[in-house]
C-alpha cells in the first residue's frame, strides 16, 4: 500500500497512530541535527521530522532528497511543538521511521509555489508542473464543482445530457473550421463542430424535449484572452419554448451557480436591456454593469461653434468621471494616448472639467460658459467631474467610447472582479451588413428566427428584422447566448436566400436540417454558455486559460506537446493529400 493518508488529513486527534504518507518533496530545511520535510500531494502538506540522534542514516537520505522526488513515508504522527496555524496540518508531524524514494526528479524549471518564478511561457511549457501549484490546481476543483452544479440542475429541470459527434459537417457560427481529412473518403473532410447547435435541433425533431451536453467545441479564429481555439459549452436546447421560457430556466441555472458556488443570492429578475439601448447607452452589446457612466450624446448641443472637429462629427458624445476633475495633465495625456492606440483609432479627447476655478474645456476658444454649463447640466457633472467627450463617426465613436469608458472603470476601481452583475441583452438585430461585401451576414447564427412580428420582413426589409434572440452578459463578459429558431422549412429556406446562398448550396449544407423540419419539428429554442468563461468569471480572473488544463498559446499552438505538427508524407499519401512542396 502506498499511503495510508493523504498529506491533507491528518489532525491532532492522529496523534500517536502510525501511517503512511505519499508525495512530493515541497522542500527540505536541514537544521543540523534536524531535518523537516515538507510532503505534499492535491490535499495539502504534512512536515515530515528527521533527527540525527534518532536515526542518522535516515537523516542524512532525507538531506539528500531534491525538490520534487516522489516520496514514501511511514511514521508516527506527534503533536509538534511550534505549531504553524497557516495550515491544517499544522499542529502535527511524522516522525518518520521508514523513507523510500519512489521516484527521483529533476530540479524543476520554477519553483511550485503559488508565486512561482516561471513565466507565461515555461509555465505552459511544462503544464505538468504548473498544475502542481494549489493556486492552479484549485481552478480545476472550481471547475469541477461547476459542472457538477450544472448537472445537478439541469438533471432537475429534466434534461438529458446527450454527446453529439465530433466529426462532422460544417456548423457555422462566426468562425472558420478545423477540417479533418478523410481516408476513405479522398478528397471530402470532416468538419470539427463550432458548436454542436444543428445536432441538438435534430435532438428536438426526435423529441427528446430537454437536451444539454457539457461540449468541446473549435473554432478557428484569433485568439484572446477569452478565448481557445477549443473551448467548452454548457450546451442546452429545449422543445415547445418561447423566449421568456428559455431565460427563465437559464436565469434559474445562473442563480443555482451563484448560490452553490460563491453562496451569492440574486431575489431581484436579472436586468434586460435590448441591443440598440446597450449600444447606445454602453457602445458595446455586453455593457459592464458593475459602474455607471452612461454615454450621453452632445451632438446637438455641440455643433455649430465653429469647432470643426464636432461640427462635422456625425456623434459627440461624453461619460463624466466622477471626482478627478483634479487629474494632472500627465494623466489626462495618457488617456489621450490610450485612445489613439491604433486598436482603438480616435484622434483625441475634449475634456471638461469643473474644479474649485469653475468649469473649464480643453474647446474653450470655441465655447462660452453658457454652452459649458448646458453640457455639465446634460451629463450631469457635479464640481469635481471630468467629462471626456469623443466625436466622429457614430459606430466607430461608441466603439471607442467604450474602450475609454472601461479603461476609465479600471482606473478608478470601479471592476470589482467579486461584484457581479448579470444582464440579458435581448432583441439583437438579426443580421448585419458586411460592408466591403456588401452582403448580409446572420449575427448569431442562421438557425435563429425573427421576432414573431418582424418574420414577415425577411425578404423585403431584411436589416430592419429584430432577431429573437438573447445573450447572457456579466460583468461585460458575454457568458452565453442563444435564440428561438426557425423550425420550418420554407423560413429557414427563406433566411439561406436572404445569406446569398443559392438553394443548391443551402440543400448540399443544410438539406439534413430542412429535411428534418419537414417531419414534425417542434418549435424550440436554446443556448449556449461558455463554460470556460463562466468558471474564469467565479475564479475571479480574466484569463480563461488558467480554468483550462492544457491550453493553447496566443498563437494556437500546445508548446507541451509541439502541436501543431507536420506529418509524414505516408500520412499525407495516405489521406490523398498533395504532395509537400519540399518533395522531390
Ligand atoms: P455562441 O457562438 O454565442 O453561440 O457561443 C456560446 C458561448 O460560447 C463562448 N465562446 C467561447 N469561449 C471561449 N473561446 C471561444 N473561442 C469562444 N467562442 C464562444 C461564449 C459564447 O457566449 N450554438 C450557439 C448557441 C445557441 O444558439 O444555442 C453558439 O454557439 O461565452
Amino acid at each position: 500500500m502506498y499511503r495510508t493518508h493523504t498529506c491533507g488529513e491528518l489532525r491532532l486527534a492522529d496523534a500517536g497512530k502510525t501511517v503512511t504518507l505519499s508525495g512530493w518533496v515541497q522542500r527540505t530545511r536541514d537544521l543540523g541535527g534536524m531535518t523537516f520535510v515538507d510532503l505534499r500531494d492535491r490535499y495539502g502538506i504534512t512536515q515530515l521530522s528527521f533527527n540525527t540522534e534518532r536515526n542518522k542514516t535516515l537523516c542524512d537520505q532525507a538531506n539528500a532528497l531534491g525538490r520534487e522526488f516522489v516520496v514514501q513515508a511511514t511514521g508516527a504522527v506527534k503533536e509538534r511543538e511550534s505549531k504553524n496555524n497557516n495550515i491544517p496540518t499544522g499542529e502535527i508531524e511524522l516522525i518518520v521511521t521508514e523513507l523510500k524514494v519512489l521516484n527521483s526528479a529533476k530540479l524543476p524549471p520554477f519553483t511550485i509555489e503559488d508565486e512561482t518564478d516561471g513565466g507565461d511561457e515555461l509555465r505552459m511549457k511544462y503544464r505538468y508542473l504548473d498544475l502542481r501549484r494549489p493556486a492552479v490546481r484549485s481552478n480545476f476543483e472550481l471547475r469541477h464543482r461547476m459542472a457538477m452544479e450544472v448537472r445537478n440542475y439541469l438533471s432537475s429541470q429534466h434534461f438529458l445530457e446527450v454527446e453529439t459527434p465530433v466529426l462532422i459537417k460544417s456548423t457555422p457560427e462566426g468562425a472558420r473550421d478545423f477540417v479533418v481529412p478523410s481516408r476513405m473518403n479522398q478528397g471530402e473532410f470532416y468538419a470539427l463542430p463550432q458548436s454542436p447547435q444543428t445536432f441538438k435541433q435534430l435532438l428536438m425533431v426526435a423529441g427528446f424535449d430537454r437536451y444539454f451536453q457539457i461540449v468541446k467545441c473549435f473554432r478557428d479564429e484569433d485568439l484572446r484572452a477569452d478565448r481557445q481555439p477549443e473551448f467548452t459549452q454548457i450546451d442546452c436546447e429545449l422543445a415547445f419554448v418561447e423566449r421568456e421560457d428559455v431565460l427563465n430556466t437559464f436565469e434559474g441555472m445562473a442563480k443555482h451557480l451563484f448560490k452553490t458556488i460563491l453562496g451569492r443570492e440574486f431575489h431581484e429578475p436579472f436586468q434586460r436591456m435590448e441591443y440598440d439601448d446597450a449600444m447606445r447607452s454602453y457602445g458595446s452589446d455586453k455593457p459592464d454593469l458593475r459602474f455607471g457612466m452612461p454615454f450621453v450624446e452632445l451632438t446637438e448641443h455641440a455643433q455649430g461653434k465653429g469647432f470643426k472637429v464636432f461640427d462635422e462629427a456625425e456623434l459627440v458624445v461624453a461619460i463624466r468621471a466622477e471626482g478627478v476633475a483634479a487629474w494632472s495633465r500627465k494623466q489626462t495625456d495618457a488617456l489621450i494616448d490610450f485612445v489613439k492606440r491604433p486598436q482603438i483609432g480616435s484622434s483625441g479627447i475634449v475634456f471638461v472639467r469643473w474644479a474649485e476655478d469653475g468649469l473649464k474645456s480643453t474647446v474653450d476658444k470655441f465655447y462660452s460658459q453658457e454652452d459649458l454649463q448646458g453640457w455639465a447640466y446634460a451629463t450631469g457633472m457635479q464640481k469635481g467631474d471630468l467629462v471626456c467627450i469623443l466625436a466622429g463617426e457614430q459606430h466607430k465613436t461608441r466603439k471607442q467610447m467604450n474602450e475609454l469608458r472601461l479603461h476609465l472603470g479600471d482606473l478608478l476601481g470601479l471592476r470589482d472582479p467579486w461584484t457581479f452583475k448579470p444582464l440579458w441583452v435581448v432583441n439583437f438585430p438579426l443580421l448585419e451588413k458586411d460592408e466591403e461585401s456588401g452582403r448580409w451576414h446572420a449575427m448569431h447564427h442562421p438557425f435563429t428566427s425573427p421576432i414573431p412580428e418582424h418574420a414577415h420582413l425577411l425578404e423585403s426589409d431584411p436589416g430592419a428584422v429584430k432577431a429573437n434572440a438573447y445573450d447572457l452578459v456579466i460583468n461585460g463578459t458575454e457568458i452565453g447566448g442563444g435564440s428561438i429558431r426557425i423550425h420550418d422549412r420554407s423560413m429557414q429556406e427563406a433566411m439561406f436566400r436572404v445569406l446569398g446562398f443559392t438553394d443548391e448550396d443551402a440543400r448540399y449544407k443544410f438539406g439534413f436540417l430542412m429535411d428534418a423540419f419537414e417531419y414534425g419539428a417542434p418549435p424550440h429554442g436554446g443556448a449556449a454558455f461558455g463554460f470556460d468563461r463562466w468558471v474564469s468569471l467565479f475564479g475571479g480572473r480574466s484569463d480563461i486559460r488558467e480554468f483550462i488544463a492544457f491550453p493553447k498559446n496566443n498563437a494556437g499552438r500546445d508548446t507541451m506537446i509541439d502541436a501543431p505538427s507536420r506529418i509524414d508524407e505516408p500520412q499525407l499519401k495516405e489521406l490523398g493529400i498533395g504532395v509537400t512542396v519540399n518533395n522531390k
